[in-house]
This record gives structure tokens, C-alpha cells and sequence, in this order.
């Protein structure tokens, strides 16, 4: 009788995924496997030869028969990776990416060359990813993180208990930065972080179908050239940043000139750096803001 090993069912699901165009195929496979299996990735490849039981095959051709349909994998499995920490995920927020992670690289930069008590805002948590990896490996920050999505929170509210990271970030619902005036007691932030949406009307229809289909529409659109929300955050982002501190956000893989241009106008800040992702597209615009008046030495 034909025996379904673990490397013989990884090999049959990455086949199929690459047939049907289910990209990354074998890191989805393993993902699947995984999950059905109860076992982390890597354990996968240290258990090559164990046979896999009837039950477990039936859970998984379930699963491979949904991902072939473009249904995320994330959302299949309800966990995802990033910046090396277990996140939970669910429809309700966008799947974190590995792009973002050069976002939370060069926030804990920027923190680490800071001293005391740093107040880091997270504009657009969705699932918490960002502000779960900043207060993860920056344990003097404290942050408050909000969206407009009440669903996305509760998601967000799971990462930061299940990190342990409940005293030091605090949730808020609500537009941009409106919830955070009354909860201001700190004064402004020393770093502002966002991933917004950035997806312009016609970029949309442009999407794969498995981002189109199943992220949340609130978590893409931007209006009809996808600046929207950055534009926004402009009109705001003076008010709630301290002198020398920095707003770091993520952009479209075309958009970083024209949010340059959007940060120019505020004339606030002094430094605007636009980087490139590994994939060679726009994605990190850090901007520092100019340092206070001077302070007046009025010693004898
Ligand atoms: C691109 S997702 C980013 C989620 C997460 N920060 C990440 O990097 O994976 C954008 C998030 O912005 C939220 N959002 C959209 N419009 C908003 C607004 N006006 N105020 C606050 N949050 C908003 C959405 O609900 C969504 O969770």
C-alpha cells in the first residue's frame, strides 16, 4: 500500500501550488502541513519519513482544495510569521508583510539611538504587527496604536497579550490620530509609525485575487491615487511629533516621491529619505523633524 510520508505530501501539495499559481508554493505547502500536523516548519524536515495518518490527510486536502481556490493561507492556518514573532490573523485585518519589516528595522534604529523613555504612535496597527515587534525588542518604548477598524483591534488586543506586551501598548478605535488627543498625558511622540492604506481605485482592480478578494477593502484603498491617507497624516503630524522626533512610514512600490513631495509641504521637517526594498521599490519614507528653538543660556 502506498505509504503518505511528510516529504512525499510536501512534495504533492508544492506541486499543486505551483501548478494552480499559489506563490510561494513549498513555504505555503509547509505552512498547511504544518498546521495539520501540530508540528513548527523546520520540524517538518527532521520528520521526513513519519507516515501521516488518513485524519490528518482529509484535514489537509480540505485546506489545499481552499488555498488553490486563492484563499490565503494565513487565514486558512489563522497565524502568520513576522519579524520572527508568532502573530494571529484573521479576515478582519491585512496579513503583515515581509516588506513591512524593513519598517520595524528602521524604527527600532531610530529608538535605539534615543535615550530615556521613548512614545512611539502606530497609526494603522490592523493586526499589531508593527507595534507588537517595536515594544517586543524595544522594551523602554511605550506605544499607543490605533485604527479605525474595531475588528482589526481585537486581533491586535490577542498579538499584544499573547507577547505579553499589554503594559506597554495601549489600543485605541478610532480615525488616525483623533483618539489619541485625549490620551496625550506624555506630550508629543518621539517616533510616528504607519503602514496606511495605499492602494489607488484603479491599482485595485490590478491586485491578486487573493489580496482583492479576501484582505479587508479598508486596509487597501486610498483614494484614486492611493495618497489619501498620507496626505492626512501631513495635515496632522506637526501637533503630535516632538522636535528631532521621526515619522516612519511604508509606501507603495511607486509612491515615494510623490509622499516626499506631501512631507515637503508640512515644513517641518529637515531630513526626507526615501528607501528601496529588496524587490528595488519605493517602500520606507523616514522623515525627522527639525530640532526645537535652541534653548537660551541665560547663566551669569
Ligand atoms: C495596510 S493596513 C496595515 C496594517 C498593519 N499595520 C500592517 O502593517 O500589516 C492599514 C490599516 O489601516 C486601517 N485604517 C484605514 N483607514 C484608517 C483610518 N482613517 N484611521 C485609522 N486606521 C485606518 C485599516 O483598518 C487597516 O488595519
Amino acid at each position: 500500500m502506498e505509504q503518505w510520508t511528510i516529504q512525499k505530501l510536501l512534495n504533492w501539495v508544492t506541486d499543486y501550488f505551483t501548478e494552480k499559481g499559489i506563490e510561494p508554493a513549498r513555504f505555503s505547502a509547509e505552512l498547511l502541513l504544518g498546521d495539520v500536523l501540530g508540528i513548527r516548519r523546520i520540524e517538518l524536515y527532521t520528520q521526513f519519513d513519519t507516515v501521516v495518518s488518513e485524519e490528518v490527510r482529509d484535514k489537509l486536502r480540505e485546506l489545499v482544495k481552499r488555498a488553490g481556490q486563492n484563499e490565503p493561507v494565513q487565514y486558512l492556518i489563522g497565524k502568520t510569521e513576522f519579524y520572527s514573532l508568532e502573530l494571529e490573523i484573521t479576515p478582519d485585518c491585512l496579513i503583515p508583510r515581509p516588506e513591512t519589516e524593513l519598517l520595524v528595522e528602521r524604527a527600532i534604529e531610530f529608538l535605539r539611538q534615543r535615550s530615556g523613555e521613548q512614545f512611539v504612535c502606530d497609526l494603522c496597527t490592523g493586526s499589531g504587527c508593527i507595534a507588537t515587534a517595536i515594544a517586543k525588542n524595544f522594551v523602554t518604548g511605550k506605544i499607543i496604536a490605533t485604527d479605525i477598524s474595531d475588528s482589526a483591534l481585537k486581533i491586535a488586543a490577542k498579538n499584544i497579550e499573547k507577547h505579553q506586551l499589554g503594559g506597554r501598548v495601549k489600543l485605541l478605535c478610532g480615525d488616525l490620530f483623533d483618539p489619541v488627543v485625549p490620551q496625550l498625558d506624555s506630550g508629543k511622540f518621539d517616533l510616528i509609525v504607519c503602514n496606511p492604506p495605499y492602494v489607488s481605485d484603479s491599482e485595485f482592480e490590478t491586485l491578486d485575487k487573493n489580496v482583492r478578494d479576501y484582505e479587508p477593502k479598508e486596509a487597501l484603498l486610498a483614494g484614486v491615487d492611493g495618497l489619501d491617507v498620507y496626505k492626512r497624516i501631513c495635515e496632522k503630524v506637526d501637533d503630535f511629533l516632538k522636535p528631532d522626533g521621526a515619522l516612519i512610514m511604508e509606501t507603495g512600490y511607486r509612491q515615494g516621491q510623490a509622499v516626499r513631495e506631501l512631507l515637503e509641504q508640512v515644513n517641518c521637517f529637515t531630513e526626507i529619505t526615501v528607501e528601496k526594498d529588496l524587490s528595488n521599490n519605493d517602500r520606507i519614507v523616514t522623515a525627522k523633524k527639525k530640532s526645537g528653538p535652541p534653548k537660551l543660556d541665560i547663566s551669569p
